[in-house]
């Protein structure tokens, strides 16, 4: 059925929006529950699904965690949670659906508490209909995933058997560098298959990260030109104005090229430059973007100062209010050398980019969140009008978010007796086209991995293959001993990163 909007008009392409996707029945584990991640996202997440129709019948969540929680007290939480962070009417599937949601006491390393979980899901399936699928969420601090992998293992928890499912999905960070994540990959290996696990990146299940593969393939117009004898650069920015807020002493470990770039934003330079894959299954998708990475060849240290800058922000005003310095944030060091800002430039060496730059950047407390992928076209071989060296070259610009949406830049004569020519936009917005209130994507993630689709999470080989182009970047750094350079809070980074782009290119300012 078309949706009808406010004003009493149906919108035709809303029509698409509803899913004839449905997941068998089964439960939900999540590990380390009593965390922020399942409060404010996986709880109100899966009521979205609720709310939508998309949950199984069967369905139950097991909340597993330390704290000495009753099912009373861990529900209370999670309602409080929904009615926070949740969409529209997803308090009233909470309500429906809380008897389905309980709570498990135990330590990660306990055996017992494992034997005793394998017993609580069984009587999970005679009430509830689970009928012995399981999906295992390890929501917890990356140190517990060991301990948790194993006792999963050693009780059999993790064992399909009889047709029945058993799937992990693993949060990030994955791994600390490139050593890390191959001994994560090891562990998890021990315990399921690769077909069994589901490595979340939650930006691959955003609708505007998803429809960068819709644009390229599902139209004609563009491929042609996505090539370097078209484009001039390509320019990925992932800008946030918060700070680092309550995470300072994770972040001092990770810092923006850990936690964010290494996986968003390489996640999304692989479906910009990806081929086009043979199928849109799993596999076929996911072989095209590995071949991204395998193209980006690893820095050596004497290139990285020339192709990287770090930032760190110092005080200033972000969102017109004072913001004070990364130093001077909780659970950071007085003398902390952690990056908060990074810009890298890539080159895919294949036969389709070889010489076409690519501009990644992230930052905390930059002027405004903005995430946006803005293909620059080259300019035209020869300018005929007046005032044309003024134009700014041709830019296709994927809004990520917010303002989901796409936008063309081009040349337009200026009405009058001359043949003068200036910028303008074409522009698509999700929100007038499609109406409606988009879900979150984790409801897209917790429903493909309870469908046992992995198309939109990181194997194996992608997450080593970014973490080696990673490590090479920071083992420059380290090598030459480079710094942060400071940058105000509610600015666009240190001045350096200006020169990374190349003469006769800038950085855009959305
Ligand atoms: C997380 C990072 O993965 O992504 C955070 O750990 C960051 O530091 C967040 O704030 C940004 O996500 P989004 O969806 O708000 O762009």
């Amino acid at each position: 059925m078309a949706e009808a909007t406010k004003t009493g008009v149906t919108n035709p392409l809303a029509e698409e929006l509803s899913s004839s996707r449905h997941a068998k029945p089964c439960a939900l584990v999540i590990f380390g529950a009593t965390g922020d991640l399942t409060k404010r996202k996986l709880v109100p997440s899966l009521m979205g699904l609720a709310k939508d129709g998309l949950l199984p019948p069967g369905f139950a969540v097991v909340g597993f965690a330390r704290r000495p929680w009753t099912d009373a007290a861990f529900r209370a939480e999670l309602a409080e949670g929904v009615q926070q962070f949740g969409r529209s009417e997803t308090a009233a599937a909470f309500a429906q659906w809380q008897d389905a949601i309980v709570f498990h006491q135990s330590d990660f390393t306990d055996k017992a508490g494992y034997v005793a979980l394998k017993r609580r899901l069984e009587q999970l399936d005679r009430e509830r209909g689970t009928r012995g699928n399981r999906v295992y969420y390890l929501a917890t601090p990356p140190s517990a995933y060991s301990g948790i992998l194993q006792q999963l293992a050693a009780t059999g928890l993790s064992q399909e058997t009889g047709g029945q499912f058993a799937r992990v999905i693993v949060e990030k960070p994955f791994g600390h560098d490139l050593a890390t994540a191959v001994a994560l990959n090891d562990q998890v290996r021990a315990a399921f298959s690769e077909q069994q696990v589901f490595r979340i990146d939650h930006y691959l299940g955003k609708e505007t990260v998803q429809n960068i593969l819709a644009l390229r393939f599902g139209n004609g117009i563009f491929e042609p030109l996505w090539n370097e004898k078209f484009v001039d650069h390509v320019q990925i920015t992932v800008a946030e104005s918060i700070g680092v807020e309550a995470r300072g002493a994770y972040f001092e470990e990770s810092g923006i090229v850990r936690d964010m770039i290494q996986n968003h934003l390489m996640q999304v330079l692989t479906l910009v430059a990806m081929e086009p894959p043979v199928a849109l299954g799993a596999d076929a998708v996911r072989d095209e973007k590995v071949k991204v990475l395998r193209a980006i060849r690893s820095l050596a240290p004497a290139e990285v100062p020339a192709a990287s800058v770090r930032g760190q922000y110092g005080a200033g005003f972000c969102d017109g209010e004072p913001a004070k310095g990364y130093r001077q944030e909780d659970g950071v060091a007085a003398a902390s050398l952690t990056e908060t800002y990074a810009a890298i430039r890539l080159q895919v060496q294949n036969w389709r980019w070889a010489g076409t730059p690519f501009l990644l950047r992230a930052g905390k407390r930059l002027p405004r969140r903005v995430t946006e992928v803005a293909i620059h076209f080259k300019r035209p071989p020869h300018l005929l009008f007046d005032g044309a060296r003024e134009l700014q070259p041709n830019v296709l610009l994927l809004r990520i978010q917010p303002d989901e949406g796409i936008s063309l830049r081009f040349g337009s004569k200026v009405p009058g007796p001359d043949l003068r020519i200036r910028d303008v936009r074409m522009d698509f917005r999700y929100g007038a086209a499609f109406g409606g209130e988009s879900a979150d994507s984790y409801e897209r993630l917790l429903l493909d991995a309870m469908l046992g689709d992995s198309t939109l999470f990181a194997r194996r080989d992608e997450v080593e293959e970014a973490w080696r182009i990673i490590d090479s970047i920071v083992l420059g750094w380290q090598r030459l001993d480079m710094q942060p350079q400071p940058y105000a809070a509610g600015t666009w980074g240190p001045a350096a990163a200006e020169a990374l782009v190349g003469p006769g290119r800038a950085w855009r300012k959305p």
